[in-house]
């Protein structure tokens, strides 16, 4: 999945389910780590696969800089043009390492938010290991998901989850199901998936 997401972006915000799913994923996050406190103020964030910022732009505002990347060109557009003070987007493949600021040795995020971005991914294990990978020492990875009922189904489920955050060797590792989104008839649950890279 990667240039079809450009398809999606001219509509994305006035999609009322995508952001409902922000704004219930931002509660949740606020709910598990205080995020509004004092504590985030100096704190840089990754919003990893951002798409149009609006889990970006709910964070901005509690922390020193959110850097929100996204493969999709028409995403990052859409998300430039909003002109958020602390919101640096940047358009390229964090995975891939083609992001400048990768290159230049781009890292120390406290925390790494990815929202409904990872069930999408061709190698989601070694995703979650990279991006461990740009955490500071004590920073946080989480995740919004679609939950899948089995393995073979669209999302991902309970033990896929915990399997990519323990093989990125991540600590205190959380994952539960936090919200559902009714949309046409259907209910679907969201997975939310945390864990934080060792001090040691
Ligand atoms: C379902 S959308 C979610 C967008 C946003 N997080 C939100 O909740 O509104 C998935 C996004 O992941 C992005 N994406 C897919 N693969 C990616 C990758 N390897 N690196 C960064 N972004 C990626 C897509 O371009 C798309 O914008």
């Amino acid at each position: 999945m990667t240039d079809d997401w450009n398809n999606y972006a001219d509509g994305w915000d006035d999609n009322s389910d995508v952001r409902r799913y922000a704004s219930l994923a931002f509660t949740t996050l606020d709910e598990y780590l205080d995020i509004r406190g004092k504590d985030w103020q100096s704190k840089c964030v990754l919003d990893f696969g951002c798409g149009t910022g609006l889990l970006a732009e709910k964070i901005a505002p509690h922390v020193e800089e959110v850097v929100a990347v996204d493969t999709s060109e028409n995403m990052i557009a859409v998300l430039k043009a909003k002109n958020l003070p602390n919101v640096r987007a940047v358009h390229g493949n964090i995975l891939a390492g083609d992001v400048r600021e990768v290159e230049n040795g781009f890292s120390g995020f406290d925390l790494i938010c990815a929202s409904s971005v990872c069930a999408f991914l061709l190698d989601y294990s070694g995703a979650v290991a990279v991006l461990a990978g740009l955490l500071n020492k004590g920073g946080l990875f989480i995740q919004w998901d679609w939950q899948a009922s089995d393995d073979d189904g669209f999302g991902l489920t309970t033990h896929q989850m915990k399997t990519a955050l323990e093989t990125a060797r991540l600590g205190s590792i959380r994952v539960e199901r936090v919200f559902e989104i009714n949309s046409d008839a259907q209910t679907m649950p969201v997975l939310m998936g945390a864990g934080i890279r060792n001090k040691e």
